[in-house]
């Protein structure tokens, strides 16, 4: 049994075949309607979320699957104090599988430990989201047709943004891949992220905290939010929010072949103006979400369509 807890608990050939399969998906749905008829999905979540909780539960419907779970610790026996562990014990007697959300770093890992059903990391606090990043390395394969020779900015909370973390980790194993770090001083990538996955690997990058002299060498532009869930200081959130605003104006500076993604949810990051610009991936970016989550729940349920 096989769960899913970091990106790199997916080779890069896995990931490719993933992607082949998300992609005949689009092509022949009605080949994969049934093809998870009598399995569950159980959705653990309990920190919020709306594309990652929906997509999974759209993705096993689409399958054929059921759905069961819940949406907020409150609702759930974690509000009378039941760890983690105890909580998978019990939803391994009434589910297939389960993706689980939870804001503390290696909770999903904790739960693989007791688990007796695939656990998927839907988000582990400020650590790794690793089917964002299934999502991600999607669309752009997607919108680029390749993964290799790409420059690619990340641009906001590099501090917190936990799905920064995980694409810099799947994206280090891919040929002539060069980072370019934007942000404030406050909300630099961690040391950890620095010096064990960017430099380890010896990929080339640069920090930079003005956005508007990285675009023009940008191929991808990957915003994300400030999460001021992860602050310890409102004032301080508060002074960070909006430090980067991509508008119009600034999409003047980019390439003509370069896509923005944004993992979602956006605050003011992103102007709705950009919204428009055929270069804005982030909505089809949500949509291949759950192409690529059937893909996955299909490999760890080892379902062969
Ligand atoms: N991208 C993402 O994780 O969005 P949600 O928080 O809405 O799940």
């Amino acid at each position: 049994m096989r769960h899913l807890l970091s990106p790199l608990d997916l080779s890069t050939q896995e990931l490719e075949q993933l992607m082949d399969v998300a992609d005949d998906i689009i092509a022949n749905p009605a080949k994969y309607a049934e093809s998870c008829k009598g399995k569950k999905l159980a959705t653990l979540f309990y920190e919020p979320s709306t594309r990652t909780r929906l997509s999974f539960e759209s993705a096993m419907l689409n399958l054929g699957g059921s759905i069961l779970g819940f949406s907020s610790a409150d609702s759930s026996s974690a509000a009378k104090g039941e760890s983690v562990s105890d909580t998978i014990r019990t939803v391994s007697c009434y589910a297939d599988i389960c993706a689980m959300r939870h804001p503390k770093e290696g909770s999903a890992f904790v739960a693989s430990r007791k688990s007796t059903i695939p656990v998927i990391n839907a988000g582990d606090g400020g650590h790794q989201h690793p089917t964002q990043t299934l999502t991600d390395l999607m669309t752009i394969r997607s919108l680029k047709g390749h993964l290799n020779n790409l420059t690619i900015g990340l641009c906001g909370d590099l501090k917190f943004g936990r799905t920064v973390h995980s694409l810099i980790n799947a994206l280090v194993r891919y040929d002539n891949i060069k980072f370019v770090l934007i942000s404030p001083n406050e909300l630099r990538i961690p040391d950890y992220i620095r010096e064990d996955v960017i430099k380890a690997n010896n990929v080339p990058f640069s920090e930079v905290s003005q956005l508007e002299d990285a675009l023009p060498e940008l191929d991808i532009l990957y915003m994300t939010r400030v999460q001021r869930e992860r602050f310890f200081n409102e004032e301080e959130y508060i002074r960070m929010k909006d430090c980067y605003i991509l508008n119009s104006e600034k999409m003047k500076f980019a390439k003509e072949d370069m896509f923005v993604l944004h993992p979602l949810p956006r605050v003011n990051e992103i102007s709705i103006e950009v919204d428009d610009d055929p270069r804005a991936a982030y909505f089809r970016q949500v949509q291949y979400g759950v192409y690529i989550r059937m893909a996955l729940i299909l490999k760890l349920l080892e379902i062969t369509v």
